[in-house]
């Protein structure tokens, strides 16, 4: 049932076109007019909510925060992601203008779960992205949007979460849909460069020696960083939450603006760096200032390992690898930045001889606090 893969973590990142794709199935009319029929929460309510917040553990906080950037771009609601176990122990702010958004693949992790009853009882109504039918966390919340990637055996996370981050924006359009926000032309333009990412995904996947190769090459690395920016941040964090949750390497994400504000202190001769760059054509200009940074940190021996965009030439002068994904719009891009990440760790784990399927000390739903 591995379908031919060495592993189930090998099948299910290359089950991630489908995984996207089926997500997305079904969803919208002709016209890019979104049916979330599933999200059986009136209309009307849905218009007044004044907050958003998405609650979720682990690469689904990851897939939360990738959303945030989208949600508050496209429906203009404040909108925050919390640790389910975290926002659990505070004092929350939650009332019936509050959205709460849980994202959990099985659907029955605990902190999520309890999470999600506290703000239901203080009145939020909560809509669950799920991808296991019939769980928990959606049985108990006011509706669901179901991911359809299938079953993830594996028990680090890879399609679920290409999977929450495309449910967790249509979720976002149907709410701009609602609230009248966008022009309907302009969610269908974005549902058209959604339905095209399974393809693009594809051609990763059908690129994947040469990073495969380098990840072999790098079976013996200590440490590993990763930097990205906007939503290229919670890319960088999922980047290292694979590597140390796979390989037992040492990894950690940074956002590339806090660089200055200490991490760079880390860095020295030989320090591998991967560094997702933000799109040349992208608004803010964030893309000349991850280059400066790729720039500081080369100049201080790091071993740079770039994840940009098609025909981004700039990155190569201060890069030692360069993978290219697909051009897409910036929103988009974590869809396809995350696969050249999730293969290189697999394919380094499988290097040094570990079962990629069942990293030592995890279990698949953490049923427990
Ligand atoms: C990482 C991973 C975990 C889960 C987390 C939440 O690869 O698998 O971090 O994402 O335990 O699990 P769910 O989504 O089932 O609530």
């Amino acid at each position: 049932e591995k379908g031919g893969y060495p592993s189930f973590m090998e099948k299910e990142i290359n089950d991630q076109p489908a995984a996207v794709g089926d997500t997305l199935l079904g969803r919208a009319d002709a016209n890019g007019r979104l049916m979330l029929d599933e999200v059986r929460i009136d209309p009307e309510l849905l218009k007044s909510v004044d907050k958003i917040i998405v609650l979720a553990c682990g690469t689904s906080a990851y897939a939360g925060q990738v959303a945030k950037y989208a949600i508050e771009h496209w429906c203009r609601i404040p909108t925050e992601v919390e640790l389910s176990h975290e926002f659990r122990y505070r004092d929350p702010i939650v009332d019936g203008n509050t959205l709460v958004v849980s994202i959990s693949q099985s659907g029955e992790t605990m902190d999520t779960l309890m999470a999600v009853r506290y703000a239901r009882e203080q009145g939020a109504k909560t809509v669950a992205i799920c991808n296991t039918n019939g769980s928990t966390i959606p049985r108990e919340s006011d509706a669901v949007l179901y991911t359809h990637a299938g079953p993830e055996i594996a028990v680090a996370s890879t399609k679920a979460f290409l999977a929450q981050i495309t449910a967790a924006y249509l979720l976002g359009l149907y709410l701009a849909q609602l609230r009248g926000l966008k022009f309907q032309g302009e969610i269908r333009d974005i549902l058209s460069d959604l339905g095209a990412i399974p393809k693009k995904i594809q051609a990763i996947l059908d690129n994947a020696d040469q990073i495969k190769k380098l990840a072999r090459e790098m079976a013996d690395t200590k440490s590993v960083l990763f930097l990205g920016r906007h939503v290229g941040f919670p890319v960088a964090m999922e980047g290292a939450l694979k590597l140390k949750e796979l390989a037992y390497i040492h990894a950690e994400g940074f956002a590339a603006g806090e660089l200055k504000h200490g991490p760079i202190a880390l860095i020295e001769e030989g320090q591998p760096v991967f560094v997702v760059v933000p799109s040349p054509r992208g608004r803010h200009s964030l893309h000349s200032k991850v280059v400066s940074n790729i720039q500081e940190i080369r100049a201080r021996g790091a071993k740079t390992i770039v994840i940009a965009e098609e025909g981004d030439e700039a990155v190569r002068a201060y890069a030692e690898h360069v993978f290219y994904i697909p051009e897409t719009p910036t929103l988009l891009a974590p869809l396809l930045a995350t696969v050249p990440l999730q293969m290189f760790a697999c394919e380094l784990a499988t290097a040094k001889g570990y079962d990629v399927d069942q990293p030592r000390n995890l279990a698949k739903s953490v049923t427990v606090e």
